[in-house]
């Protein structure tokens, strides 16, 4: 978490750096600030709070003297989720060395800063803060006194000592042309323009973009020294000179604005008929068989699924003993799903893991065993640590990533990029249905070539994957009935969310979105295992939601729901369209369209991001940025 800016070039420094903070937002907002240089030396500007607040800082100075983002061309800015000290302007980044000669803006953790600490104020240092941010640009200046060096080996040597993870930015005021900047276990890329005459610094590509394509992603433990009008250097810790590979990357702007709606979130969910059409596009395509071939009297979708990842891992893929999927919050929730399509096409069993659980959990990993990671943002530091746990067990390591080049990307053998475009809202919505979406394309592909599945279930699936976009854009006609319903669960403490089968993973999803951003407690159950503990809870406060769609186990679910408003708990369900059995025993039914069990959570889910984004707005509350959270998850 945390966001890093930084320029040097010919241009005003502040703008650039404050156009990349607003966009670098969704990794925190408890703090802002940024250094900027010029001739006269380092100014330093912090605000508690968001990036608009430092804004008003810089104006505030700017009005009172004289205005000195004008004359600054080199600048480096932060944007703070907190982990060590409150959210307050003092541990706001950057931080400020002894002598006030450096500066540093830091993402990640120093594990062991608290020991740092103890040796450097033996030796003189003073700390403002309750930052472990503090702790390195003290000891980087400690070392630079030390073997009075060039900043970029006083780097190099401080962080030799340092335990933890870290992408930092650290200027030096009696150095106004150079910029240097590590890495290590979080994202730092650098945009390079051909003449060498400016750089740009972000923790991802979205406040580069714009300014270049030509992006370098530093690696583990490696330090790049950028320095006006000359080429980039960049080592390793040793001092070696490495080289920086340079990727195009083609980010699609537009995906960064609002376009009109109140919000990111509400954007994101409107989002999902192109986008996950976008997500097929290329991977569903005309089949070369003819309808002799395949051989049955089914629905002829004349489509195949071609993914490049499994043409190229075909033979580890076909002869996996077992599939670990290892993920986090939301993109857990799509790894359940997973489940069932993989076990159900492909035959495979699957085990969906906690990453933060998995990589602690000594676990019993065998080289013909496929790790899939799934990341919306490709950063999340638990993921990463499971993959590495993947890759040194010789697994192969499959990837399902939205954020093109991440770290997480990177670190795959192989994978599929879910192309839903980047995601600015905290809670995660078109991310989710993108991955249901990657996973169902997987499981159909790879059930084929194993010969798990049948040829007409698998021209049924396609036929109906290809019309979900369409189905959602009927259940977003729902909205306005859907934000009227959300009224009524503004006043709640307490909701429950229950499913089965398919739609079990849907109610987690359903319960985590809901108290993510409008902070009421939600639990998602499994509908029938709710009668043991959280059947307690029911009373006539709490709302209770039902997925409810008219495929296997439905039945078996209406008595849930009698169990439920026999002790007059308001229930809400979401149902299959024409619906007339659930319409009697609840207080309001959400529809959606028919489609096959298979892929009715890309659609049963749409309701439910619904629902708590007009719960959240009832509530008076900031929907894409709601309270301690952060949306791209670099600590463990
Ligand atoms: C954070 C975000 C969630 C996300 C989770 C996993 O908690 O707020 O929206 O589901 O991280 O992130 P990932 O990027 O790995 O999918």
């Amino acid at each position: 978490m945390c966001g890093i800016v930084g320029y040097i070039g010919k241009r005003e420094a502040y703008p650039i750096l404050i156009k990349g903070l607003h966009r670098l937002e969704y990794r925190g907002y408890d703090s802002a600030g940024c250094a900027l240089m010029n001739d006269k030396g380092l100014h330093v500007y912090k605000a508690k709070g968001k990036v608009s607040d430092l804004e008003d800082v810089v104006m505030k100075a700017s009005s009172e003297g004289e205005d000195i983002t004008k004359s600054c061309t080199l600048g480096i800015a932060h944007t703070r989720w907190a982990t060590h000290g409150v959210p307050s302007e003092v541990n706001a980044h950057p931080h400020v060395s002894e002598s006030g000669r450096l500066t540093l803006v830091h993402n990640g953790i120093i594990e062991n800063y608290a020991t740092l600490r103890e040796q450097l104020k033996k030796r003189g240092f003073h700390f403002k803060s309750e930052t472990d941010t503090e702790v390195l640009v003290q000891l980087i200046e400690y070392t630079q006194n030390l073997k009075q060096c060039s900043l970029s080996e006083a780097v190099r040597n401080a962080l030799k000592l340092v335990f933890g993870a870290y992408a930092v930015a650290v200027i030096d005021a009696n150095h106004p042309d150079e910029l240097v900047c590590a890495r290590k276990s979080s994202p730092l890329a650098i945009g390079v323009v051909e003449d060498h005459s400016e750089y740009f610094l972000a923790s991802d590509a979205s406040p580069i973009a714009e300014y270049t394509k030509q992006i370098i992603y530093l690696k583990d433990e490696e330090v790049a020294v950028v320095s006006r009008g000359k080429d980039i250097k960049i080592y390793n810790l040793q001092g070696e000179e490495t080289k920086g590979e340079v990727k195009e990357v083609n980010l699609d702007l537009s995906m960064l604005d609002h376009d009109g709606y109140d919000h990111f979130m509400l954007k994101e969910i409107f989002d999902q008929p192109n986008v996950l059409k976008d997500c097929m596009s290329g991977r569903i395509v005309e089949s070369p068989y003819s309808s002799a071939y395949r051989g049955h009297e089914g629905p002829e979708s004349g489509l195949q699924v071609v993914l490049s990842a499994v043409t190229q891992h075909r033979r580890e893929l076909l002869r996996a003993r077992r599939i670990i999927i290892v993920s986090c919050g939301t993109s857990w929730h799509a790894g359940l799903i997973g489940k069932q399509y993989i076990e159900h096409f492909c035959r495979i069993p699957v085990e969906v893991a906690y990453a933060s659980e998995f990589r602690y959990s000594d676990p019993v990993i065998e080289p013909d065993d496929v790790v899939m990671a799934i990341s919306q943002s490709g950063e999340t530091a638990d993921t990463l640590a499971a993959i590495e746990q993947a890759k040194a067990h010789g697994a192969l390591v499959f990837g399902i990533v939205n954020a093109v080049g991440s770290s997480i990307a990177r670190e795959s053998h192989t994978g599929v990029y879910i192309h839903v475009g980047p995601e600015i809202g905290v809670a995660s919505t078109k991310a989710f249905t993108g991955q249901v979406t990657v996973l169902a394309m997987l499981s159909l592909a790879l059930g084929l070539a194993k010969g798990t599945m049948s040829q007409k279930e698998y021209d049924e699936t396609i036929h109906e994957l290809i019309q979900i976009p369409e189905k959602i854009k009927k259940v977003l006609e729902q909205n306005d009935k859907i934000k009227a319903i959300a009224q009524r669960f503004a006043k709640a403490s307490n909701c429950l969310y229950l499913g089965r089968g398919w739609n079990f993973p849907v109610a987690l999803e359903g319960a985590l979105k809901l108290k993510e951003i409008s902070y009421i407690h939600a639990e998602g159950y499994p509908a029938a295992e709710m009668k043991h503990g959280p059947i307690a809870l029911v009373d006539e406060q709490m709302p209770v939601v039902f997925v409810a769609t008219h495929h296997a186990l439905y039945e078996k679910i209406i008595s849930n729901m009698q169990e439920i408003n026999s002790r007059g708990g308001h229930i809400y369900a979401v149902v299959t369209e024409g619906d007339e059995q659930v319409k009697k025993i609840v207080e309001d039914i959400i529809e959606i369209p028919q489609t096959i069990g298979w892929l009715v959570p890309l659609l049963s889910v749409i309701p439910l991001q619904l629902l708590s984004y007009h719960v959240a707005v009832a509530k008076g509350l900031n929907v894409d940025q709601p309270r301690n959270l952060a949306k791209s998850v670099t600590v463990e």
